[in-house]
């Protein structure tokens, strides 16, 4: 699967599975735009791609903000002459319940996890347009199901289907397929982030690893595949669809019978 003269915008490209991403496409011939908040993280990425030969540009963005985005996609339309290929991986994580959850942590998990894509998109898809593309929208398998004291987060994640779903029919006549993945537990710093809350921080990844039938967390590569396979002309009758990539965790229902 090589991305030869293809351009990717990778949304929470520094880190995680936006950094796997961006990883996996560099070294398949893309020109990666690099789109987070991190600035350290990112330039760090930014460089080591350039080092190892491969055309990187890194973009300070929030991405709630729309004009930071849009400056962002324009920025990679003039510095690589186009845009192929959206991934977005810039997500956060909070926790509440819908009464616990205050507006404040509302609007910033919206921010960020479902606005955040729709500016993506918004700034982007024009571009796409011109030769038709893709775009992979990171979810969650808990936009399919969920966990207790995540109300805004799963929301956010069940409401990046639709997006997904949305795009995929407005856009299929110019040649652009829109697509999600929904993730299990991926080793992340987002995961070491919500570990460290635990007073035993190992205890989550022990029941993280254990609840997949698996028996295993995924590493961020992992995902990455199935985004640039989502992202690549190899899935090219593939439109509007939702890929678990969860180790079997959605498959299963709980309990053990008696046999
Ligand atoms: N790690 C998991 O177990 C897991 C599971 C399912 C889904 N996901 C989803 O996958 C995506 C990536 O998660 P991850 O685990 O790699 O997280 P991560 O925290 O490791 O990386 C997320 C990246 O997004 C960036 N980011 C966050 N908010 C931003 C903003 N407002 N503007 C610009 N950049 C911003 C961060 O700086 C970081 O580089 C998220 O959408 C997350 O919800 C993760």
């Amino acid at each position: 699967m090589r991305f030869d003269g293809k351009v990717v915008f990778v949304t929470g490209g520094a880190l995680g599975i936006g950094r796997a991403a961006c990883e996996i496409f560099a070294e398949r011939g893309a020109s990666v735009a690099i789109v987070d908040w991190d600035e350290n993280a990112g330039n760090e990425l930014a460089t080591r791609v350039k080092q190892n030969g491969y055309p990187a540009v890194f973009h300070k963005v929030n991405v709630a903000n729309f004009d930071d985005v849009q400056t962002a996609a324009d920025s990679t339309v003039a510095a690589f002459g186009r845009i192929d290929s959206l991934v977005v991986s810039a997500g956060i994580q909070r926790y509440g319940t819908a009464v616990s959850t205050d507006e404040a942590q509302w609007d910033e998990v919206m921010g960020v996890n479902l606005k955040g894509a729709w500016n993506a998109a918004k700034a982007c898809i024009p571009h796409i347009q011109k030769q038709g593309g893709s775009i992979v929208n990171v979810s969650s398998v808990q936009a399919l199901a969920s966990q207790q004291n995540v109300l805004a987060y799963t929301a956010s994640k069940h409401g990046l289907i639709g997006l997904t779903r949305s795009m995929a029919m407005d856009f299929a006549k110019d040649g652009i397929r829109a697509n999600a993945v929904c993730p299990g537990t991926v080793d992340t710093p987002m995961l070491q982030w919500a570990a460290s809350l635990d007073p035993n921080p190992q205890s989550v990844y022990d029941a993280c690893n254990a609840m997949h039938p698996l028996g295993r967390i995924a590493q961020p590569r992992e995902i990455g595949e199935v985004i640039a396979f989502l992202a690549h002309e190899s899935s090219s009758f593939v439109t509007g669809a939702v890929w678990t990539v969860d180790g079997g965790l959605l498959t299963q229902i709980g309990g053990v019978p008696k046999v």
